[in-house]
């Protein structure tokens, strides 16, 4: 005060100014934000998280006064978990000039407290440690919970009652899996309530982050060729379709308890056909999308057990390269019946969507990488040019291709004219392809929800309403696979899965895409 009396009359620069160069805060009011990956150690945090929070930091997305704090139990030190989060930066910014200068000072926000994750005395240490970094500024914390299941509820615990904000908000970002069914989902969901509110919890499902899953809404509810098409009287059947060209190598321990039905099909599909199929929201807030999206989910039949193949990888050699089977894995049972591929038609019994078939396919190992989402359309009624066509009416019927990834696109098939003299008819595409529309790259899901989270945007989080609805859909047929422990269809590595997937969709005059 002294200082800034005495300069003040004598320099007449500013009261605010004057703060600054002496190092002071020019606004104490300001809030600040610090961001706990707990797990930092693991590889979700290194694959995905800090690289999703350095590029925001290069976009300028994160606030001013950020701070992010490693916590697991592994022993590093600040200069150490630097050291990890610059060597496996595999974000989009990696390749521009200035990466590494942005890099530094990124990292210099970057710290690491080690803890345990049922202490609430290492939490409280944390706690301490984030105080000092937040200089009496409101805080506000997230923190991303990039842990095993088992340990969700011993963390929440400990992070809400020894590390939450004092002033400002406290989120907490949990990552999948959110139970194996409805019991245990919806003891997960009690235990978190405990200690924190609904409005607290985001929990991630990183498809609904994916730029063409966010598009979804756009195409459909602001183009006026679209939404009145989009029912049972113009669409036959609606694919979503995920394929990995590699196997579960490294997560073997993890995903046997799973398997593919929960590890994509229960969260990551069922959220595209969510938003897919949802009546129009009253507007575009969070909680009149989800209201739309529990409907919709809620209007669906239960899964059968009729209606789903499913399958495992075994080993296969190509080209002198042996692929080794799931139950190679180490860490797999070699009798182990979890499924790594599975087809499922799925129903919603409602008005718009009556009769029509929602087929799911998701498989590990396969011959591509892909998800997309296809949408086929009946025949034109009384086609003047069935005869120009051929007989195979299902070839030239409207297909709608909404790819996710890998080179995210929207296309359409149409039928037209081949040119030239007579009169032959092709199936080409009107294709928009973002690589070649827009020059600036896609964000990483994560960044998005990183950011959102961040903003207390909860649009793209799951509700536990929505929760409890996509696990009543599934847990019948996944107990009854248990039980029976059915046998799944053995397919070779790299191949295009069981074949037991073309007969069920036969079975509903579908042919996959
Ligand atoms: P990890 O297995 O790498 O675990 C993260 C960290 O948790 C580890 O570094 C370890 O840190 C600690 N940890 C691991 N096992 C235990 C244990 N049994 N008891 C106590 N601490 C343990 O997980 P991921 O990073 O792969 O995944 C984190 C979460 O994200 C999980 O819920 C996973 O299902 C989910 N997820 C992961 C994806 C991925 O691609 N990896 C994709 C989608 C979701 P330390 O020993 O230092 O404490
Ligand atoms: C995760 C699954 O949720 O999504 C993994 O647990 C899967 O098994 C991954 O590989 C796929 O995500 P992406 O973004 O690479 O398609």
């Amino acid at each position: 005060k002294k200082l800034e009396d005495g300069l003040l009359s004598s320099s007449g620069i500013s009261s605010e100014e004057l703060k600054e160069a002496a190092g002071f805060d020019v606004n104490e009011n300001e809030s600040s934000v610090s961001i706990t990956v707990v797990g930092a150690s693991g590889d979700l945090a290194k694959k995905k998280i800090f690289p999703a929070l350095f590029a925001l930091y290069y976009e300028g997305c994160l606030p001013k006064h950020f701070t992010v704090f490693g916590y697991a139990r592994s022993k590093m030190t600040d200069a150490e978990l630097r050291d990890m989060v610059s060597k496996t930066l595999t974000c989009r910014i990696d390749q521009r000039e200035n990466c590494g200068e942005k890099m530094d000072q990124f990292l210099k926000r970057c710290f690491y407290h080690s803890g345990q994750y049922d202490s609430q005395e290492h939490f409280a240490a944390l706690d301490k440690k984030l105080k000092e970094h937040e200089g009496g500024r409101v805080s506000n914390r997230l923190f991303y919970l990039s842990i095993p299941p088992n340990i969700f509820i011993d963390a929440v615990k400990c992070a809400s009652s020894s590390a939450s904000a004092a002033s400002g908000w406290t989120r907490v970002i949990v990552e999948k899996p959110f139970g194996r069914d409805s019991e245990s989902s919806a003891a997960l969901t009690k235990a978190l309530k405990q200690y924190l509110t609904e409005d607290q919890i985001f929990r991630i499902d990183h498809y609904l982050g994916k730029e063409l899953v966010e598009n979804l809404s756009v195409l459909r509810f602001s183009n006026l060729i679209f939404e009145p098409l989009w029912s049972r009287q113009y669409i036959r059947n609606v694919q979503l379709i995920f394929s990995e060209d590699f196997g579960t190598e490294g997560r073997g321990g993890y995903f046997d308890n799973y398997g593919i039905i929960r590890d994509i099909m229960q969260n990551h599909l069922l959220q595209i056909l969510a938003l897919f199929a949802m009546e129009t929201p009253v507007s575009l807030d969070a909680e009149d999308i989800r209201n739309e999206k529990v409907k919709v989910l809620r209007s669906m039949r239960t899964l059968r057990l009729e209606d789903v193949v499913i399958g495992q990888y075994k080993s296969h050699t190509r080209g002198g390269v042996t692929h080794p089977g799931y139950t190679d894995d180490k860490t797999v049972p070699k009798d182990s019946v979890t499924p790594t591929f599975a087809a499922a038609a799925l129903f919603i019994d409602n008005a718009r969507w009556d009769g029509v078939p929602f087929l799911m396919k998701a498989g590990k190992a396969l011959h591509n990488r892909r998800a997309e989402i296809r949408v086929q359309f009946r025949h034109v009624p009384g086609n003047l040019y069935n005869r120009n066509i051929g007989t195979d009416l299902d070839q030239a019927t409207n297909e709608l291709v909404i790819r996710v990834q890998p080179d995210e696109a929207i296309y359409l098939k149409i039928n037209n004219k081949v040119p030239g003299l007579g009169m032959r008819l092709d199936r080409s595409n009107l294709n928009l392809l973002y690589s070649t529309r827009y020059s600036k790259e896609i964000p990483d899901a994560y960044e998005r929800l990183l950011l959102d989270a961040i903003e207390g945007e909860r649009r793209l989080f799951i509700r536990s309403d929505e929760l409890d609805a996509a696990w009543s859909l599934f847990t019948p047929v996944l107990k009854e696979l248990e039980e029976k422990r059915t046998i799944p269809e053995y397919y070779p590595y790299g191949s295009r899965g069981p074949v037991g997937a073309h007969y069920l969709a036969a079975r509903y005059k579908v042919r996959w895409g």
